[in-house]
């Protein structure tokens, strides 16, 4: 009997470390699970000028050697954008939305690109009525980048918990795409 439950320690013991060895870099060990799992892309169209119609986002402030129509040098540095954003379920631009990504981006890195974000999700679907709202640095040349979601409304009602954002497409200075998986760790 004794024998059978020092057997059990020892396979919870190894159990336990290869949790801990297999947990991702950087990241602490999963033991904490999301409550609630979301994806969305969010379609940016930045105004350059000549996409006064499509343009979804626009740079509103620029530093002195800059403009609003032209991203600033190097890595847009000092470029603050404001945005309106449809979000959709899939990753095509003309996908009915399920709501809009609001908010700005300053370009705050000099030395390489990278951004601060601060914006809400507004939904106002059959699936989902409410905000969610995040803030966070936006690493660009991550693959991946967690940003913080740091409260909500309505159907995410205190809802926290992180997001993973990723460049789905790229098109020029103009079009760019963000995969957005939301995990949620507090759920009312
Ligand atoms: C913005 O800067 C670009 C590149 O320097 C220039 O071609 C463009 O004419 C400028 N636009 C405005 C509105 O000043
Ligand atoms: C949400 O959708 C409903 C029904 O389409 C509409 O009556 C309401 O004004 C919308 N609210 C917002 C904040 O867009
Ligand atoms: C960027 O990626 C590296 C490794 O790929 C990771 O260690 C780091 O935490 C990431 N930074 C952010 C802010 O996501
Ligand atoms: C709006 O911009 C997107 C992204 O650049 C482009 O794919 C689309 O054709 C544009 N639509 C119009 C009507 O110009």
């Amino acid at each position: 009997m004794a024998t059978i439950s020092k057997l059990r320690v020892i396979f919870f013991c190894i159990l336990v470390s290869a949790a801990a060895a297999s947990a991702p870099y950087g990241r602490k060990p999963d033991n904490r699970h999301p409550c609630q799992q979301l994806v969305f892309y969010i379609h940016d169209i930045l105004y350059n000028g000549k996409n006064f119609n499509n343009a979804t986002s626009a740079i509103i402030g620029s530093p002195e050697w800059g403009n609003k129509t032209v991203a600033a040098t190097p890595y847009k540095f000092g470029d603050l954008v404001a945005f309106d954003d449809p979000i959709t379920l899939d990753n095509n631009l003309h996908s009915p939305p399920v709501g809009r990504a609001q908010g700005m981006y300053l370009y705050d890195q000099r030395s390489i690109n990278g951004a601060l974000l601060s914006f809400s999700f507004l939904f106002n679907s059959t699936d989902h009525v409410g905000t969610l709202n995040f803030a966070g640095a936006d690493p660009l040349f991550n693959k991946t980048r967690d940003i913080s979601v740091i409260g909500g409304t309505g159907d995410f009602f205190m809802a926290r918990g992180v997001a993973t954002l990723s460049t789905d497409s790229y098109e020029g200075d103009v079009y760019f795409r963000l995969r957005a998986e939301i995990n949620l760790y507090e759920c009312w």
